[in-house]
Parts: structure tokens; C-alpha cells; sequence
């Protein structure tokens, strides 16, 4: 029998469900990472490609996962060993949970520094206003990332931000927050784009370099990139809708609610991306010069905008926001595990689940300095924990999670749980069960030449 209610609480509402798991969803990924990945993989074939993972791979994954968090009503371990339970599949099914637990703490320690470098941005706009020319905004990032004390602490402060939101549990405060903060992120952002149409034929040069796909542009890396991202971005494949879907109430619909945050999600970044590329073409920038991009783009744009002062203030306070509700959806799961399975309070294991990524971090707050030359596998240890986990963590936990949801749960327990109509039911089982981990498995075979 599979608990009707989580340990953990329950979200107030399907609306405060919606909230979180979109905070969740948009976050650095979207305004951050989107716009740069895309420069470095030349553009719309990338996004194209990127679209399509979102649409027949994460959205039957992200239905599939919120699912299984529902039935088995506990952290992503425990949930997994339940559900396999009830399915009377073997129980090494519950070490997808510990991978997903993995991935959490890996990514948190390389998120919670870029999260840094938007508030330490907060300051430069507050303090220094931006400078509205390109080459003084570039040499202002190049000399911030160059610091590793000023880093390390904007990490520890970030760190420190996202462990006490987690502390009082993710349903006290945060439900609120999330309500204005998402709707005000999106005005801000229609705003960057509004000023991007002010830069003229860069405005369409950006835009074509988002929406006109050259497939010669890619190779079966940027493919892998952008199947990677479509995971990362919508939160899938290590357990943290999961274990927001664990503390949804058992009437809310998981399909309905799941196209929503896929939706927002992807207006979100298509919308950063529109706001971002113009101002990159406008300057002579390259659209492929990797994580600083927003951070030598967007001041500009501040810089030279009326108001520019304000909004630059507002929108990096935005993004430390958007970051913070997606870290602490990172860290959930093995927050939740830890008080389910070794007795700690939610203080403790936040505490202790914060320090472990904390120190992970400062090493990935070095890869951009003093130890930019140590590498692991020709990588960074930020670009190699990056790719470790959006690229193949992410992927495998998606695929397996796509595997058990529809070859291994019983099919009336699922449908149980989806309460959807025949048709969309078969729609999604068929995604879920074939499409989704075939194409998963596609991209894998061709990333290692086989086809
Ligand atoms: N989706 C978040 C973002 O785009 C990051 C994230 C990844 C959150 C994985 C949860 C799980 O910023």
C-alpha cells in the first residue's frame, strides 16, 4: 500500500504546486545557460534541436516523474525502492534514486557559483552602475571571475541562501515568494527584449541566428548538448520534480500542470535569448564566448537604457531569485532522504547535505582561476561537472525514469495516478515507453559513433 501523504508536508494548492515546480524549472538554465550554449553550437539548429527534446522527450519524462514522485510519496530513493516494491521488480532499482541524489549535489555545487556571480551583479549595479560600453563590461567580468576570494564568497552567500530557504521546508515561504517573483522576472525580461528592438539589424540578426536553423552547424556533441539542456532546464531526471511531485496533493492533474511548466519554461529562455543575441551582434561580441555571455551582454544594456540603473538592480536580484528556487529543488532529495532514513532534522540535513556541495563548489569557484589549468578529461572541473551531469546523468536518469514508469509500474497503477483520458493516455505511454528512451539511447549511440 503506498502512502496517501508525504512526511514532508503537502503543497497548499495546485497553484503553489505550479509555483514551485516552475521556480524550480526556470532558473539559471534558462537565462544563463540557454543563450550561451546556443552561441557555442551556432545557433538554431541547436534550439531546433533542443525544442524537439523538450517536446517528445521532457515533457512524457516530466509527466512520468511527477507521477512516480506522487505514488511513492517520499524522497526519490525511498520512493523507487517502494514503487519497485509494489511492482514486484527488483529492488536495485532504488540506486536510480541514489544517481538522482548525486546529480542534485553535483550540479548545486557548480550552480550555486554562477548563482554568485548574479548577486555579486546585484552590487556591481548598485554600486557602480553599468558601463554602456562593451569592452569596459567585458573587462569588468574578466577581472571578476579572475578573483577567487570574490567567488568563493558570493558562492558561501549563496550557499548559506539556499540552506536556510531548505531548512523551514520548501512549502513555508518560498509558495509566496515564487508568486511574485516569476511574473516580475517575465516583465523584465519582455523589457531586455523591448530594448533589443532598438539595436536594429542586430535585432534581426539575432533572431535569425536563433530561429534559422543550418544543420552543418552541429555535430553529434551540440546534439547530445541539446538533449542534455532540455533535461537540465525543465528539472528532469534526478529526482527533483520527484520529490516536488511527492508533496502533490492526489487531485491535481500531472499532465495538465506539467505542459504548463514546460510551456513557461520555454518562453522563458526563447525570450532571453531574443533579449540577449541582438546586444551580442550590436557589440561585435561572439555569440560562442561561453558562461560570461549574459554577464558582458546585458549590462550594455542597462548601461545605455533610461532607467537602466533600476532594472539592472531588479533583474539580477530576479535571477539570484530564479536560481535560488531552483538550487533548493536540487538539494530536496537527499535533504529528504536524510531525514527519512537517518533520523536527521531538516536542519541538520540541510546543514550537512549544504556543507558537502559547498566545498565541492569552491572547487569549481577555483576552476575559474587559479586552477583553470588542471583539467579532467581535456575539461575544467566546472565544464566537466557541467557535462557530467547535463549530459549524461540527466539523460540516463530520464531514460531509466521513462523505462520504469511504463515497463516496470503496473499499468493501472499509472493510469491510476495520470486520471487522463484514453487517448492522451496512450499518447503519453507510447512517448514515454518508446520515443522518449529511444531517442535518448539514439543520442548516445551516435555521441559514440556507433551510428
Ligand atoms: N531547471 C533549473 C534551471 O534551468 C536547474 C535544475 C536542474 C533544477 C535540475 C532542478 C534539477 O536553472
Amino acid at each position: 500500500m503506498v502512502n496517501k501523504k508525504s512526511i514532508h508536508g503537502e503543497w497548499s494548492s495546485r497553484f503553489a504546486y505550479i509555483l514551485a515546480a516552475t521556480g524550480s524549472a526556470v532558473g539559471l538554465g534558462n537565462i544563463w545557460k540557454f543563450p550561451y550554449i546556443t552561441g557555442e553550437n551556432g545557433g538554431g539548429a541547436f534550439v531546433l534541436v533542443y525544442l524537439a527534446c523538450v517536446l517528445a522527450i521532457g515533457i512524457p519524462i516530466m509527466i512520468a516523474e511527477t507521477m512516480m514522485g506522487r505514488r511513492g510519496r517520499q524522497s526519490p530513493i525511498n520512493t523507487l525502492a517502494t514503487l519497485s516494491t509494489e511492482a514486484g521488480a527488483n529492488k536495485y532499482w532504488h540506486y536510480l534514486g541514489w544517481m538522482g541524489v548525486t546529480a542534485g549535489v553535483l550540479i548545486l555545487s557548480y550552480y550555486s557559483v554562477i548563482a554568485g556571480w548574479a548577486n555579486a551583479y546585484v552590487f556591481k549595479a548598485i554600486f557602480g552602475g553599468f558601463s554602456a560600453d562593451a569592452v569596459e563590461v567585458k573587462a569588468t567580468f574578466d577581472e571578476f571571475i579572475a578573483s577567487p576570494m570574490q567567488l568563493v564568497f558570493w558562492h558561501t552567500l549563496f550557499m548559506i541562501a539556499t540552506m536556510s530557504v531548505v531548512m523551514r521546508g520548501v512549502n513555508g515561504g518560498l509558495e509566496k515568494a515564487v508568486q511574485l517573483l516569476m511574473p516580475t522576472l517575465l516583465a523584465l525580461l519582455v523589457l531586455l527584449v523591448g530594448y533589443a528592438m532598438t539595436t536594429g539589424e542586430a535585432y534581426f540578426q539575432g533572431l535569425s541566428f536563433l530561429f534559422s536553423p543550418d544543420f552543418s552547424e552541429i555535430d553529434s556533441d551540440a546534439v547530445l548538448t541539446a538533449m542534455g539542456h532540455a533535461f537540465f532546464t525543465l528539472g528532469l531526471g534526478m529526482g527533483a520534480i520527484m520529490v516536488y511531485g511527492s508533496y502533490l496533493p492526489s487531485n491535481v492533474s500531472i499532465a495538465k500542470t506539467s505542459l504548463y511548466i514546460a510551456g513557461a519554461d520555454t518562453i522563458v529562455a526563447l525570450l532571453a535569448g531574443i533579449a540577449i543575441f541582438p546586444l551580442v551582434f550590436a557589440n561585435g561580441l561572439e555569440p560562442g564566448s561561453g558562461p560570461g555571455l549574459i554577464f558582458q551582454t546585458l549590462p550594455i544594456a542597462f548601461g545605455n537604457m533610461t532607467g537602466g540603473w533600476l532594472f539592472g538592480i531588479l533583474f539580477f536580484v530576479l535571477l539570484v531569485f530564479a536560481a535560488l528556487t531552483s538550487s533548493i529543488s536540487l538539494i530536496e532529495p537527499v535533504v529528504a532522504w536524510l531525514v527519512e532514513n537517518k533520523g536527521f532534522t531538516r536542519s541538520k540535513a540541510s546543514v550537512v547535505s549544504g556543507l558537502v556541495t559547498w566545498a565541492l563548489g569552491v572547487s569549481v569557484a577555483l576552476s575559474f582561476n587559479v586552477w583553470s589549468d588542471f583539467t579532467i578529461f581535456n575539461k575544467t572541473i566546472f565544464n566537466f561537472l557541467d557535462y557530467l551531469t547535463a549530459n549524461l546523468m540527466l539523460p540516463i536518469g530520464g531514460f531509466c525514469i521513462a523505462v520504469f514508469s511504463t515497463w516496470v509500474m503496473h499499468d493501472k497503477h499509472v493510469r491510476e495516478e495520470l486520471a487522463l483520458p484514453e487517448q492522451q493516455y496512450i499518447l503519453w505511454r507510447y512517448l514515454a515507453s518508446y520515443v522518449a528512451p529511444a531517442a535518448v539511447f539514439l543520442v548516445f549511440l551516435h555521441v559514440l559513433g556507433v551510428v
